[in-house]
């Protein structure tokens, strides 16, 4: 079975980061999300899959290629203007067979694929919606559905205490190419609004299944450090990169670490990472790749993408900054989530 997955939308709510970046490119624990994702639906089966570009295509095809590096075969489409999430998957109609998987690609999940494939047959749905269960229902489409699980209403960001569940549409799908029938080809179409309401008034079997295990929309700030922190927890089991050195000190490869530098957990310290005399870093940090941070600098619940420069004495306490990050001696930053170096001195 092949695996769509959608990553070609513009991650407004993530910018700076995503301004150049497709979102699910985002690095979680030092690793782009998307690589995660592929090598998790690879362990459970999944060997071919077809990913759908549009906002900054060429960071995904170089990073992933044909996939052989990591052991799968990736095709790709192309997207001219914008396709939306149902558009997307019928661009790629060619690519698919008769039943395949679709999914967002900056949900960061632990997906158990096999429960989903069985209830999709069982029921001989024409789609099957994975569905995640949240505490305030108010921000998303919630289902309703009879015993069996067939959807037969989605209700769009219900006011408080008037939801008919709390199951919401995590963005996998186990989908039938009949059903692509029901998506006009070669304009913007979504497939919440406008395909699954189509596809119930058809009368053609939509079911949802409520899935177990991690799920989390990075689309916010808030969220994609919440995905980190959750992962140093290990609430999120992906894989570390690194050493575990001390309880929740994971460090990689080559690193340096001065003297009377403290390393507070949990954090995960990526490869040939130098950390000056004095510093501390931690609780809540993920430093990454070839990054420095000088004497006497803290960095606190904290995201740093690869190759940051942290100088001297600079404070840090609940930021992101993207690649190639330099922050000031002596700056102090609170919340900041950036981009480049200028808009570091601007902040
Ligand atoms: P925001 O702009 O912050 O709302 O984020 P987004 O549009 O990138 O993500 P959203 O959560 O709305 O979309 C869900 C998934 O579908 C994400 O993985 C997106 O990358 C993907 N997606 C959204 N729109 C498109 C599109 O027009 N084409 C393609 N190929 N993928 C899309």
């Amino acid at each position: 079975m092949k695996a769509l997955l959608l990553a070609g939308g513009l991650g407004t709510r993530l910018r700076p980061l995503t301004e150049e970046l497709p979102k699910p490119m985002a690095p979680v624990g030092n690793r782009p999300w998307l690589e995660h994702l592929v090598l998790q639906l690879k362990e459970q089966g999944i060997r071919e899959f077809v990913i759908a570009l549009k906002h900054y295509p060429e960071h995904i095809e170089r990073h992933f290629g044909d996939g052989s590096r990591l052991g799968v075969s990736i095709e790709y489409t192309r997207e001219e203007e914008a396709l939306g999430t149902a558009g997307a998957i019928k661009l790629a109609e060619p690519l698919l067979g008769d039943t395949f998987l679709a999914l967002n690609a900056d949900v960061v999940q632990r997906i158990e694929l096999l429960p989903l494939l069985e209830f999709h047959k069982e029921r001989r749905a024409a789609v099957t919606i994975g569905l995640t269960e949240v505490e305030d229902p108010s921000q998303f489409g919630v289902v309703e559905r009879t015993s069996a699980g067939r959807i037969h209403r989605f209700v769009e960001k219900p006011k408080r205490g008037e939801a008919p569940s709390r199951l919401i549409n995590a963005g996998i799908y186990v989908m039938n190419r009949q059903a692509l029938s029901f998506i006009p080809p070669g304009r913007e179409v979504s497939i919440e609004r406008e395909t699954f309401p189509a596809l119930i008034e058809a009368g053609q079997g939509v079911y949802g299944m409520p899935m177990r295990g991690y799920w989390l929309d990075m689309g916010t700030r808030d969220r994609y450090r919440q995905a980190h922190w959750d992962m140093l927890d290990r609430k999120l089991a992906i894989p570390l990169f690194g050493e575990e050195r001390g309880k929740g000190i994971w460090v990689g490869n080559d690193c340096s670490v001065g003297s009377g530098a403290l390393l507070i957990p949990p954090v995960l310290i990526g490869d040939r990472v130098r950390i000056g005399d004095r510093a501390v870093i931690g609780p809540y940090a993920v430093i990454g790749d070839d990054c420095r941070i000088l004497g006497e600098a803290r960095v606190s619940e904290t995201i740093l993408w690869d190759r940051c420069l942290v100088r001297q004495g600079a404070r840090l306490h609940q930021c992101v900054f993207g690649y190639d990050a330099e922050i000031g001696s002596k700056h102090i930053l609170f919340e900041a989530v950036v981009n480049r170096m200028k808009e570091a001195v601007s902040v």
